[in-house]
């Protein structure tokens, strides 16, 4: 998460003007449809395990097409475009990311995507890879002979290349105050304990990394994404009022009082097929609409 966070807020300080001339990505194939700091190539280049070197001389290439989606604030009449790159998979590391960072440091510079842990923990690297969210880190290269295709998260708009901006997501995760609130203070004055099994009631929760892979994944967010929370912040959400130590259940709840930022969810599931942790929010939504109802 604070990695997540700091390459957001870099993101942000960094890019351009973003404007209403960015373009919007489209919807793919709705069912498994599927973010990161900008990757300096400097930074890149330290990165080492994307290139494997110690390929022996005789070993016949096994090329691998890619293409990436393309756009540049800095030429913002150009319309997107794909882009065509070959890397020799013998000498790439087996995931999605080491493709990514093989292909800047030593084809494109320019191409620009997050990335940070590269073991699916901050939720940098996001993005729709074959028509499917998810993390390029824990997403292996397909090793058939079909081109594989890579666009940012679906339904965002694009900042740069495959880096979408992620302001009103999260803007809504702000809204849902994602934090323990009590008034009573702690027993000993020092920590508000917790039963095991409360404990365990967050599980499948808070390992939530927040790629918004399903939020991006989900057609009621898709077209109602100004009102409607979207699976991840729901999952959040769910997260702090099945948490026993929170004090403020009934206005979390009662934030929900309307007919669109819970109720847009129409149990279509997008969201569980396609998160990346294994985590299954359109549950967590099912269990915030039944605690609605008592
Ligand atoms: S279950 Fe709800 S949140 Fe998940 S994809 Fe469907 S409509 Fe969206
Ligand atoms: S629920 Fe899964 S897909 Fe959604 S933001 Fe959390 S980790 Fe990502
Ligand atoms: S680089 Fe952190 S989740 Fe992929």
């Amino acid at each position: 998460m604070a990695a997540l966070r700091s390459s957001t807020i870099r993101l942000l300080a960094s890019r351009p003007s973003v404007t209403a001339t960015r373009p919007m990505m489209a919807a793919f194939a709705c069912a498994n449809d599927s973010a990161s700091a900008f990757s300096s190539p400097s930074h890149s280049m330290r990165r080492s395990m994307a290139t494997v070197s110690d390929v022996p001389a005789e070993q016949a290439p096994r090329n691998k097409t890619f293409k990436i989606y393309r756009w540049s604030p800095d030429s913002p009449s150009e319309k997107p475009r794909m882009d065509t790159f070959t890397l020799d998979l013998n000498k790439t590391g087996p995931m999605m990311l080491d493709a990514l960072i093989r292909i800047k440091n030593e084809q494109d510079p320019t191409l620009t995507f997050r990335r940070s842990c590269r073991e699916g923990i901050c939720g940098s690297c996001a993005m729709n890879i074959n028509g499917v969210n998810t993390l390029a880190c824990l997403c292996r290269i397909p090793t058939d002979n079909t081109e594989t295709k890579i666009y940012p998260l679906p339904h965002t708009y694009v900042v740069k290349d495959l880096v979408p901006d992620l302001t009103l997501l999260y803007k809504q995760y702000k809204s849902i105050k994602p934090y323990l609130q009590r008034d009573t203070p702690a027993p000993d004055g020092l920590e508000f304990r917790q039963s095991k099994e409360d404990r365990k009631k967050l599980d499948g929760l808070y390992e939530c990394i927040l790629c918004f892979c399903c939020s991006t994944s989900c057609p009621s967010y898709w077209w109602n994404s100004e009102e409607y929370l979207g699976p991840a912040v729901l999952l959040q959400s769910f997260r702090w009022l099945a948490d026993s130590r929170d004090e403020k259940k009934a206005e979390r709840k009662q934030a929900f009082e309307n007919s669109m930022s819970l109720y847009r969810c129409h149990t279509i599931l997008n969201c569980t097929r396609t998160c990346p942790k294994g985590l299954n929010p359109g549950r967590a939504i099912a269990e915030i609409k039944k605690e609605m109802s008592f």
